[in-house]
């Protein structure tokens, strides 16, 4: 696979003071470096695992009102696998994000999950893949799990994520006998365990209304795919009828990248890690 795994998840925030609040002081992520932009504020990167982050832009802008109906297309929620989610869970409480009743599910595979909301009300999924006797006492991330997007074609968008990026087509859940959930996998998983230290990108069938997605949308605002190697994935994407938004460059951050968008319109930056580089560093 060309793609090595999900690099960042990146959100614009409403207010910044509030995000960090809820990733760093409750969820317990690290607040790793800023970019800034022209000397103003821009980027925090915020570190949840070796080379996963969650970018968190400033100015984000309050222009769609529910975030993550089933039926809206694009970006839907994220979720990131850890290792002791009741841990994690009750600090989280303790910092008053979540009632008492919110509490972890024991997901179809055995592991657990938990489905709580950000400060602006981005859905985020916090899953443990394993039962507890395997973690005992760590809570730890293991990293992005997924991102899921709501699809208006399913069809377009397995040619995309499939046929040209190349990820892998793992499976597609049904409910009501109806195809409800195609996963794909963007890093294979080292056990073979899904959802341990794999990564998946989450196609929700249904996609029927469209909604406001420029550049300053609060949420979901682009998926960052790590890549061996930029250039030449550019130039297989081009050969193949795929559109560069933005042609190879070198960024502030040293790390070679290019931006495409999927057949919704969801931005998808391609990145070639420097190990100069901020993010290798952090
Ligand atoms: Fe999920
Ligand atoms: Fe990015």
């Amino acid at each position: 696979m060309k793609i090595t795994g999900i690099a960042h998840n990146a959100i614009n925030v409403l207010d910044m003071e509030k995000a960090l609040d809820f990733y760093c002081s409750a969820a317990g992520m690290i607040k790793a470096f800023e970019l800034p932009r022209n000397g103003a504020p821009y980027i925090v990167y915020v570190k949840i695992a070796k080379n996963n982050f969650i970018e968190l832009f400033y100015g984000g802008e309050k222009d769609r009102d529910e975030n993550y109906a089933p039926d809206l297309i694009g970006y839907h929620h994220w979720c990131v696998n850890v290792t002791n989610l009741q841990a994690l869970r009750d600090r989280i409480f303790e910092k008053g994000y979540i009632k008492e009743d919110i509490r972890p599910k024991i997901t179809e595979a055995g592991g657990k999950n938990m489905w709580i909301h950000d400060p602006d009300g981005n859905a985020f999924e916090i899953l443990q893949p394993l039962p507890d006797s395997e973690y005992k006492g760590r809570d730890e991330f293991l990293g992005i799990g997924h991102i899921g997007y709501v699809v208006s074609d399913m069809p377009k968008a397995l040619d995309f994520y499939c046929d040209k990026l190349g990820l892998k087509e793992i499976r597609t859940a049904e409910r009501d006998g109806k195809p409800w959930l195609t996963y794909l996998a963007a890093k294979e998983s080292s056990n073979g365990l899904e959802g341990f230290d794999g990564q998946e990108i989450e196609l929700f069938w249904g996609g029927k209304r469209a909604r406001p997605n420029t550049w300053q949308s609060y949420g979901g605002m682009h998926l960052c795919l790590a890549c061996e190697d930029v250039p030449n994935m550019v130039e297989d994407l081009r050969r193949r009828g795929v559109t560069i938004d933005i042609e190879t460059k070198v960024g502030d951050d040293k790390n070679i990248q290019a931006w495409v968008h999927d057949p919704d319109g969801n931005r998808i930056e391609l990145m070639q890690i420097h190990p100069d580089s901020p993010q290798a560093r952090a």
